[in-house]
């Protein structure tokens, strides 16, 4: 019985691990990778395109993120900052994911450099 409950505790201490440490991977690879990763024909930019364009405007952390999520927030010509990938791939659409979750998107590209195909998130 005792055995029992030990491994049920280990397994809701595993699951909550997985759950809360890398919300941010989780988040990115669920929602951006389709259409960002190099799987298939690309339908957008790659990543690690997309970030060298924003950290050569927004070297800080807090810039970095703030203006990357609320570009992902509101796709819009004006402010982009890749020149030519709208005339190239047409702007990115509206994803409808709120600006706090982008937030956290944003905050695990700025800290990540491994924007490959979904079998890194192993
Ligand atoms: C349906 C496909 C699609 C999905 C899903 C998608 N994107 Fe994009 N994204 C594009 C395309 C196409 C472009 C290039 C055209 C443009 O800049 O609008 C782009 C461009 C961008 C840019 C460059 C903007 C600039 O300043 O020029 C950023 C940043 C970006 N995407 C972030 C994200 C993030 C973060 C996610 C996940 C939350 C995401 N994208 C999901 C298609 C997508």
């Amino acid at each position: 019985m005792k055995l029992i409950i030990k491994r049920l505790i280990l397994f809701a201490t595993l699951l909550f691990n997985f759950l809360s440490a890398d919300d941010g991977k989780l988040l990115f690879y669920g929602n951006c990778i389709a259409c960002h990763g190099e799987l298939g024909k690309p339908s957008a930019p790659h990543l690690s395109e997309v970030k060298g364009y924003y950290m050569m405007k927004y070297p800080k952390k807090e810039d970095f993120v703030e203006n990357l999520a609320k570009w992902v927030f509101k796709p819009n010509e004006e402010s982009a900052l890749l020149p030519d990938a709208i005339k190239k791939y047409k702007l990115m659409p509206y994803l409808s994911i709120d600006l706090d979750t982008l937030t956290q998107i944003a905050t695990y590209i700025y800290e990540n450099d491994d924007f490959g195909v979904a079998s890194s998130l192993e």
